[in-house]
């Protein structure tokens, strides 16, 4: 699955399937969805498989999926396309989101909280029955192909007290609220994604749960799945568990405190290896 950058679309059709662990019932809800021609939103912590879930879904299907990764510079333009100009011509080029519109396309926009409201703003008649896209620079009015899935993620922790997406955005979408995977089924994960035995990636698993729990008291943030993926790649690779788990784990949660640390550390020797 490629991953398509502000106005160079080029999306493609992935011919592996990347491995997804579903929680519950979620890729029967996503794969409703689009057969009703409903809009999806993924929600859920950092590293927890948003991501990973529409690279799945649109693998299966052989949908061709045009990503944008929204941050707070992503403007309609972005989305729809632009006037460029060569030389004294000057020519009109789709961006992601029109290309999906016209060819009937998954297009999946990340972190949708980061971008800008007028850039929301073109997606509120794409995103209910109308299924239409308004190309006011262009004049023009496409009515979405079939196939066409608006697929829209974000991450509500992060955005908490920041930005927040208006009503009228988030109740046009179909939500799929998703978590850290209760103990097997992330272990699976982990295993799979790191190449690492059964038990090394069950370690893995009790340590982040550990640091999970109480994080609500405590503040600080939850351990992802991404993390203990990574930890189990380097552990695949030699590196023993504790220097893995520092690194991989520790480190990025301490944010460079020590205080922070200490603590943290503590917690994770009474995990039994
Ligand atoms: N359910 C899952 N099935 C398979 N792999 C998973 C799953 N959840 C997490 N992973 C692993 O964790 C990594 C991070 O997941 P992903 O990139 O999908 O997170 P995300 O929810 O999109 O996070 P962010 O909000 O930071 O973008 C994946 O590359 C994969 O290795
Ligand atoms: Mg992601």
């Amino acid at each position: 699955v490629s991953t398509v950058l502000g106005a160079e679309p080029d999306a493609r059709v992935s011919t592996e399937v990347p491995f997804y662990q579903p929680a519950g019932r979620e890729l029967d809800v996503f794969e409703t969805a689009v057969a009703a021609m409903l809009p999806v939103m993924l929600v859920g912590p950092t590293g927890c498989g948003k991501t990973r879930l529409i690279e799945h879904f649109a693998a299966r299907l052989g949908s061709r999926l045009q990503v944008v990764v929204g941050n707070d510079d992503t403007t309609t333009a972005d989305l729809v396309g632009r006037y460029l100009v060569h030389g004294g011509d000057v020519t009109w080029k789709d961006g992601p989101l029109t290309h999906a519109v016209r060819d009937g396309d998954m297009c999946y926009i990340d972190e949708v909280v980061e971008v800008r409201r007028e850039a929301l703003a073109a997606l509120h008649p794409l995103a209910d029955d109308r299924r239409r896209l308004y190309l006011d620079r262009l004049g023009e009015v496409i009515d979405a192909a079939d196939g066409f899935t608006l697929v829209c993620s974000y991450n509500p922790a992060r955005s908490a007290g920041f930005r927040e997406l208006r009503p009228a955005f988030r109740q046009r979408f179909v939500t799929i609220a998703l978590e850290y995977l209760p103990r097997e089924l992330e272990s699976r994960v982990v295993e799979t994604e790191a190449g690492v035995d059964s038990r090394t990636a069950d370690y893995l698993v009790r340590v982040a749960i550990a640091l999970r729990d109480g994080v609500g008291e405590r503040g600080g943030e939850s351990p992802s799945t991404r993390m203990l993926v990574y930890a189990g790649r380097l552990l695949a690779r030699g590196v023993d568990a504790a220097t893995a788990v520092d690194a991989c784990v520790l480190g990025p949660l301490a944010n460079g405190r020590d205080t922070q640390i200490a603590a943290l550390k503590q917690l994770v020797a009474a995990v039994r290896r």
